[in-house]
């Protein structure tokens, strides 16, 4: 699809409607991302998120996936060395899985090499890494110093040796996402990372407005399912304290 000029789509699901759904629709790619932790679980971050978790909700997705490719995201400390990272990347086949990601460059790339040569497909995740969000102090925009930027080229060009058949870039600089694209022949699928990247992901909450607390200021909702749920349970409160059904 990129060397054809094609835009890639790609939306995350975390149980059987929403995979269904999404797959009905025409997505490309479905990522059962850690990001569950945050809009299902009600954790603060990603990174209390377990493999247990991941697993349970990957069999749920994949249950209703026919046409996408279906990508587990590996949760944090579970590729901490290589053999972890392909005994962690097995289990997610295991549970329905065709490919999974894992967050990180440079310092990851013996991990993709392991997980690449084990016969697992491996989507890479540079820029802001969520699984680090404690130690970076929030979710800040990656790329802004000439040594950032310079750093972001070094972990795609890496990722792409080591075997990663696509890179997630994660709120980096517009322009230095349009260079990461330039300079790998494999898709760069952006998320709050400008319109030059070959494909685009969000968390679907976000895109359908069910996660009405907290929107990345990136993302333009599609729906506000939220408020619809809202109408949905008062009318039904309002029907049963009458006496209806
Ligand atoms: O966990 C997730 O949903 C992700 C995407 C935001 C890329 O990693």
């Amino acid at each position: 699809m990129k060397r054809r000029g094609e835009k890639i789509t790609a939306l995350t699901a975390y149980d059987y409607p929403t995979a269904r759904l999404l797959d009905e629709s025409g997505i490309d790619i479905i990522l059962v991302g850690d990001s569950v932790g945050m809009v299902v679980l009600g954790y603060q971050d990603t990174t209390r998120v377990t493999l247990d978790e991941m697993l349970h909700h990957t069999r749920a997705a994949s249950r209703g996936v026919k046409q996408a490719l279906l990508v587990g995201d590996m949760p944090i400390h579970t590729y901490e060395t290589p053999q972890q990272a392909v005994e962690t990347a097995t289990k997610f086949l295991d549970a329905g899985a065709q490919a999974v990601k894992l967050e990180g460059g440079s310092s990851e790339c013996g991990n993709i090499e392991a997980i690449v040569a084990a016969g697992i497909p491996v989507m890479a995740h540079i820029g802001m890494l969520p699984q680090h969000v404690r130690e970076e102090g929030g979710y800040k925009m990656k790329g802004k110093t000439p040594r950032e930027a310079e750093q972001l080229l070094e972990d795609a060009k890496c990722v792409e040796k080591a075997g990663a058949f696509s890179v997630v870039l994660e709120i980096v600089i517009a322009d230095v996402a349009k260079r990461i694209t330039n300079a790998t022949a494999i898709p760069t699928i952006g998320i709050g990372s400008g319109e030059h990247c070959d494909g685009q992901i969000l968390v679907t909450h976000d895109l359908i407005g069910l996660f009405p607390w907290f929107t990345p200021k990136f993302v333009s909702p599609q729906a506000r399912v939220s408020e619809e749920i809202r109408r949905a349970a008062r009318a039904f409160i309002d029907r049963t304290r009458n006496g209806k059904v």
